[in-house]
């Protein structure tokens, strides 16, 4: 596999980060109603996952443990789950096989796949290739791989929870601690706070762009909000912060028929 430098780094980070997510991946394995983001939106309030899905070949860009797919295999979608992390996909395979899933799983880069020409009817990703792979390769491979009409749906840090990110890693604040022109790579692997991997965010107009050029339409974009009484911290945003500001962004796309 021809790896990016951030695609060789983040591959080092989540081969050794996989065990931390293993008990979060058994979780929403055994979890029947999906849910979204870090602060579990449920799918009845923001419809990442059309209800029936019989039919349509999917893919999750950036698969992990796999659950996403496994909710998709549920609604009776043919699923693909690609990933970078060999010790992810190992834990994914554990966890379809207990659950009677049949998900074929790859081995691979989200931005440069093996798969045919519009070989999907629907690509999804949570904190996948939305974040770790690089928007400028892996949007097009997404619009490659999909069909005419097909749909992508990914979830990812809003760009004002990144522009709010002090530049040691530490929880997000109520100042600005860097640009928003020009947000794109955030290298994550030298901060003194919870050293993470490399990732990547853009301007909303960046985004716009982007995909008006690849040749998506937009159906649809959200800002998902805590929900319920949650108060504490989770990953680098409080949900007091996340009342306040929007912390995780949805993109829902289509690629004209
Ligand atoms: C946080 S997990 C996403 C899965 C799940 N939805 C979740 O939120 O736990 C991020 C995954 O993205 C994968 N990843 C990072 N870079 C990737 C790339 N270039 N291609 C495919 N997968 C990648 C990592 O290996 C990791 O398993």
């Amino acid at each position: 596999m021809m790896d990016s430098e951030h695609a060789r780094e983040n591959r080092r980070y989540w081969n050794e980060r996989a065990p931390d997510w293993v008990a979060s991946g058994e979780r929403n394995w055994v979890d029947p109603m999906p849910s979204w983001g870090i602060w579990g939106v449920p799918n009845d309030e923001l419809p990442l996952l059309p209800e029936d899905m019989r039919g349509l070949r999917a893919v999750e860009l950036g698969c992990g443990t796999g659950y996403v797919s496994g909710w998709m295999a549920k609604r009776g979608a043919r699923v693909t789950g690609i990933d970078l992390s060999e010790a992810q996909l190992t834990t994914a395979k554990r966890l379809a096989a207990e659950h009677e899933a049949a998900i074929t799983f790859v081995h691979g880069n989200a931005e440069a796949t093996p798969f045919e020409d519009e070989a999907f009817d629907f690509a999804i990703s949570e904190y996948g290739a939305a974040i770790w792979c690089d928007p400028y390769a892996w949007i097009p491979e997404a619009w490659r791989i999909l069909a005419p009409g097909g749909r992508l749906v990914f979830l990812a840090h809003h760009p004002m929870a990144s522009v709010c990110s002090p530049l040691d890693g530490s929880e997000a604040t109520e100042r600005l601690e860097r640009p928003y022109f020009g947000l794109h790579r955030l290298d994550w692997t030298e901060v003194a706070e919870d050293p993470g991997g490399i990732e990547f965010t853009m301007p909303i107009e960046a985004w716009f762009t982007l995909f008006r050029e690849v040749g998506f339409r937009v159906r649809d974009v959200r800002e998902p909000e805590p929900v319920g009484d949650v108060d504490e911290t989770r990953f680098f945003v409080s949900a007091a912060w996340a009342r306040s500001w929007p912390s995780e962004i949805v993109w829902f796309l289509e690629k004209p028929a």
